[in-house]
């Protein structure tokens, strides 16, 4: 089964699959609008705030090889699992979920995720807090958010994702219309206050995409 799954990634994608159990999210709906907008040939790289084990990193970083080589694919995280303390209206404890991924795998949150992108000559990685540091790109084709999980950090990545997108370029934020309410009534305002510079908003499962007019 697993070797079947990792054939059918290989024959869609062109490059082979990390381990399943380090994309936590599942990147393919995220490459598929990559592909299907073709944001590879808009000029900007690609941001990713937010990485966990790092699959989904290496799945950027493996599309956007094959497709525009000359993007960087920026990865920021603070690797501390226990930073975001968000909880769910359902009881869920955000640092208690990447602690339990983690431990399955290793101790050491960036030594797992160093291990799942070695070798990645695109990926740029950005460690520490996202309200922060500096990206290191002005222009940005593709960005998908799913950091902290406070509203005031969605707002936060959101902006600082959204203010260097190019037009047509596309802002995916996970966690919209699940369990996390505050992070879908945010989403419902970031959208509200950005509606002239928006083209169009859509969903793939518990991902909101915004794309930016051209
Ligand atoms: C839900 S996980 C990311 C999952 C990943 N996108 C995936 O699907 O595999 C959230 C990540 O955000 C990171 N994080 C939490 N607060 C952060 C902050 N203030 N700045 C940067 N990263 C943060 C955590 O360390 C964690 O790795």
């Amino acid at each position: 089964m697993h070797r079947i799954r990792e054939a059918r990634f290989r024959r869609r994608y062109g490059f082979a699959p990390p381990p399943a159990w380090a994309d936590f999210t599942g990147y393919e709906p995220i490459l598929d609008v990559i592909e299907r907008e073709r944001l590879y040939l808009l000029e900007g790289d690609v941001l990713e705030i937010g990485v966990l084990l790092g699959g989904g990193t290496a799945k950027l970083c493996g599309l956007m090889k094959r497709r525009a080589p000359s993007k960087r694919v920026i990865a920021v995280d603070i690797f501390d699992p226990a930073f975001d303390t968000t909880q769910s209206p359902i009881g869920y404890d955000m640092a208690a979920i990447y602690a339990s991924q983690i431990s399955r795998v290793g101790s050491d949150q960036r030594a797992v995720f160093d291990q799942i992108t070695a070798g990645e000559p695109n990926l740029v990685v950005v460690e520490g807090d996202s309200a922060e540091v500096e990206i290191p790109a002005e222009r940005l084709a593709f960005s998908f958010i799913d950091g902290h999980h406070a509203a005031e950090y969605v707002r936060g990545d959101f902006e600082t994702a959204w203010s260097r997108t190019v037009p047509g370029g596309v802002v995916g934020l996970h966690d919209y219309g699940g369990d996390l309410s505050h992070v879908t009534h945010t989403v419902h305002e970031l959208i509200g206050e950005h509606a002239d510079e928006i083209a169009r908003v859509w969903t793939e499962g518990i991902i909101a995409f915004i794309q930016r007019g051209r």
